[in-house]
Formats: C-alpha cells, structure tokens, sequence
C-alpha cells in the first residue's frame, strides 16, 4: 500500500487549470466542433479498406512521415524540409511553444480567438497576453504590436479565418506584423479549406512565419492531422522536441489517399461553402440575430434572447452548437457549424422557432 498527497507533487501552474471543456452531449445533430457533416467519399474509404492487409501493425509508423510529406509538398509547392506533420494541429502549437519560450515567457494573440493558443500556454507556465478585436473582429498591426510588445511576447498566433468569428483578419495587417515582429509569428490556416486565403507562399520570404493547416475541418478529425509549415531551421528544431512516433500509421496512411484524391473532398467542401452563404442568408432574415460574416465553416450569431437558454433549447430538441456567451466580448452570442442540407434545415427550423417562442426572455 502507498498513500501519497498526490495534490501536493502537482506544480501549482497545472492545479490552478481547468481541463478543457469537450461538449459531446449525446445530441443527434452536432454543429458544435466545426467538423466536416460527410463521412469520407466511399470511394477513399474502399480504396482504404483494401489497403489494411499491407498494414505492418507490428511496426512502428514512419516516423518523418516522408509519403505524407511528398503529397503536401507537391501540393503546395514547398521543399518537404518546410513541413512537419503532428498529431492534430493542436500537438504543433505546443511544440511550437516548447522551443521558443521559457517558463513565464508571453505570448499574444488578438482576442477572442481559437481558445487552445491560451489553454496550451497556460498548461505550459506561460503568460497569455490578449489584444481586443475591433468591432469588425480585425486588428490594426501598430495597434495590435504597441499594445502586446510591452510584455516582450516570443510568439504571436494568429487564427486565420479566426475561430470563433469566422472572418479572416486582413491580410495587409498581418503581413505588417509578421515583417515588424522580431519574434515569432504562427498563422493558424486550421479553415483554409474554406477562405481559399493562404500564408504558405510567404515562407520563402519571411523566416518567423509559421504556417499550421489542419484535416481535421475537411473530414478526418478522428485521425488527429495536422501539418506546419515553415523555415527548415525551424522544422529541425520542432524534430528535436517532437516524439518521433507522434503520426500513427492508419493517419499517414488514410491522409496520403485524401490528399492524393482530393477531388471529392474538394466537392464535400463545395457544397459547405453553399449551404455556409445558405444558412447566413436565412438566419440574417431572423430580426433578433445579427450574423457576422464567415469565410470558415461555422457561423456566429449575436442573439437579442439569452443565447443560453436557446443553446439548452436546441439541446432538448437534438441540436448541439456551441454557446460562446460566457466571453465577455461574446455575450449573447452562439457559433454553428455548418451541417449537412439536412441538419442545417432542422437548426434552422428549430432556431425560427425560438426566436419567435414567446417564453424566451429578449
Ligand atoms: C483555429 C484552430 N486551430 C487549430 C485547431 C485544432 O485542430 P486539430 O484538430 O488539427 O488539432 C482548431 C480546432 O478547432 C481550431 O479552431
């Protein structure tokens, strides 16, 4: 028998945390984690099965990822020594923080933004520093510098389209701040898929960017994907922290055949993008909603009724979104992830409905 104070070996960094808040309430329709509504095309996934007897289980997976890197290379035009391949784009933002900063380091990003950045820091012993959006949800590079340089950040993130408003900060913006910044600057392109606007091809020119693009909002969020892009001095050092075996082989394996066969993919993210403008459309006919414009694969809404009351009302009818009304800079606001024609019919059905219930305070 042992009996130890386990609380008392924990570093009071990790017992002030809370674990991050995964919603998976048991709902039909899930429009809360911005996932893709398709399963892969049937297609990919005969094409998959087939390729299971080749499987080496036994095995350890390729650890450099080196056939998963030579599809993306091609696909983006880039040497594989700029890519690294991680266990979701979540793993590469904390490596990423574990080789530039030190304990009590600050990092910054406009707020609100994807709350991981911040979560992932703390966890870490760092200072999160946050600089308010303006009313567009953009930021001003002199602004947005003057106010975060002061704690001395070594990193700067930036969600591009930014999770949760789901607009894409401008570009001319960024761009500044990456050429001012004497540190790093990470631009998190997790929804490219759906803003068709890139940061890769300015690697060549700026070597503190850092590109990290996700396949978990185009279909594979259960095979934990995601891939950065940047200086290969800065790739080397990531290979230095990372654990050589992060990448399992059923993701590289599956990924390689996405990648390698995207055009039905690209036909998945189509019609997302047309039921997006779809569901915009009709929630900006709802007077009590104001709607912000998208360019990812979510949309978020400000509610004139108490948006918690109407998130557990969607709850009871099946319907699980996310509520985001906790956040100062957020209240009354809801964010939906765009659903299939059917799923999105039904939120929308349901949303007309409480928005013009009587019994919901406005
Ligand atoms: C902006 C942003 N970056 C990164 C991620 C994490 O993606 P992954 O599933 O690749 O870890 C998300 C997931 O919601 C996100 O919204």
């Amino acid at each position: 028998m042992s009996n130890v104070d386990l609380l008392s070996l924990v570093r009071d960094k990790v017992k002030k945390l809370k674990a991050y808040k995964v919603e998976n309430y048991d709902c039909d329709i899930k429009l809360h984690a911005n996932e893709n509504p398709f399963s892969p095309p049937a297609e990919l996934m005969e094409s998959f099965r087939k390729s299971l007897e080749d499987f080496k289980l036994n095995r350890y997976p390729d650890p450099h990822c080196n056939g998963l890197k030579r599809i993306l290379s091609q696909r983006w035009r880039t040497p594989p020594e700029t890519l690294v391949v991680g266990n979701g784009s979540d793993e590469l933002i904390q490596l990423i923080l574990q080789i530039f900063c030190d304990m009590g380091d600050a990092v910054a990003f406009p707020d609100p933004t994807f709350a991981m950045y911040s979560i992932i820091a703390e966890g870490m012993g760092l200072k999160p520093v946050v600089h308010p959006l303006d009313e567009n949800w953009d930021f001003k590079a002199d602004e947005f510098l003057g106010a975060v340089e002061k704690h001395d950040p070594k990193i700067l993130f930036f969600s591009f389209p930014n999770n949760p408003t789901g607009n894409c900060f401008s570009p001319e913006e960024i761009k500044k701040t990456i050429e001012r910044f004497r540190g790093i600057v990470v631009v998190d392109e997790a929804y490219y898929d759906f803003s068709k606007k890139t940061f890769i091809h300015d690697i060549r020119g700026h070597n503190n960017l850092i590109v990290l693009r996700s396949l978990s909002k185009i279909g594979l969020a259960g095979l934990r994907v995601g891939y950065g892009v940047a200086d290969p001095l800065i790739i080397d050092q990531i290979n230095k922290v990372r654990l050589p075996y992060n990448s399992n082989t059923v993701s590289q394996t599956f990924s390689e055949k996405v990648l390698g066969n995207f055009s039905q993919v690209q036909e998945q993210i189509d019609t997302i993008i047309q039921e997006r403008e779809r569901l915009v459309r009709a929630l900006s006919k709802i007077k009590s909603l104001k709607v912000y414009p998208s360019a990812s694969n979510f949309i978020l809404f400000r509610m004139e009724h108490d948006a918690g009351t109407v998130f557990k009302k969607l709850m009871d009818k099946g319907i699980l979104i996310r509520d985001l009304s906790s956040h100062p800079r957020l209240k009354g606001c809801l964010r939906v992830t765009v659903g299939s024609r059917d799923e999105n019919d039904q939120f929308l059905l349901q949303i007309e409905n409480l928005t013009r219930a009587e019994n919901l305070t406005t």
